[in-house]
């Protein structure tokens, strides 16, 4: 998968994706990651990429032409539209059906806007899906592009490594992920469930199962209610 970010900060995307599981992914070519510097499109000498929003109010408001210029440059080459995902808390909220969804596509962009936003017009030109990370604003979208880029790069094939890890987890059966336990058998006095020592794997399962819906209830019952109404 090619991901491009359009970003006036391209470190901090290099930065964050050159770590962990996403820096092996890299690495291994399973993805490939370019962060590319609207700043470098400012059609004037000083780089200046944003002005005063018309009819007034706070802040400044990046310019459609530099992001447009970005976008044409990343583009040219392409014979298909990729699929534009501009960060905006404003968006459709970010959720694990929606990163498998993007996991399936080839190409993706990410514009991440700074300061009051973009001007309206490049995004109704360029952009097919608004998403927000969840109900809060951050300085920039940076950090959700990352959160996202994160979440859709562990699902594509050969990036985890434990071939079992992206099946049973969190959001991908509307329950909560059972709790886990390593080395040593009695930490800080408190033992392991015994039943994850019994080697009964039946128990086991039945055990771990009982713990997600335990968990969900309590923390997500909005989840649990979801899980309730799927066909099992
Ligand atoms: N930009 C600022 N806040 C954001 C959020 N919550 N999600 C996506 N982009 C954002």
């Amino acid at each position: 998968m090619q991901i491009t970010v359009l970003t006036l900060f391209p470190e901090m995307i290099m930065q964050n994706a050159g770590v962990s599981i996403l820096g092996r992914a890299l690495s291994s070519d399973l993805i490939r990651i370019n962060a590319v510097n609207i700043r470098d499109y400012a059609n004037n000498k000083h780089g200046k990429v944003d002005d005063y929003p018309y009819g007034g109010g706070a802040g400044m408001v990046m310019q459609a032409e530099p992001v447009y210029r970005a976008y044409e440059a990343v583009t040219k080459d392409l014979n298909r539209k990729p699929r534009v995902i501009y960060l905006d808390p404003k968006g459709r909220t970010f959720d694990q059906k929606m990163a498998h969804e993007l996991a399936a596509e080839e190409e993706l962009i990410f514009l991440c806007g700074h300061y009051e936003g973009v001007d309206e017009r490049v995004l109704n030109e360029i952009v097919d899906d608004h998403v927000s990370i969840g109900d809060y604003v951050l300085t920039g979208g940076e950090l959700p592009a990352m959160v996202m880029i994160d979440a859709i790069a562990r699902l594509l094939p050969g990036v985890l490594h434990n071939g079992e890890s992206a099946q049973s987890e969190t959001f991908e059966n509307c329950l909560l992920e059972y709790p886990q336990y390593s080395r040593p058998e009695v930490w800080h006095g408190e033992s392991v469930p015994e039943v994850l020592l019994s080697g009964h794997h039946e128990n086991v399962e039945k055990w771990r199962h009982e713990q997600s819906v335990r968990k969900t209830l309590q923390n997500r019952p909005d989840l649990f209610e979801k899980y309730l109404s799927k066909d099992l």
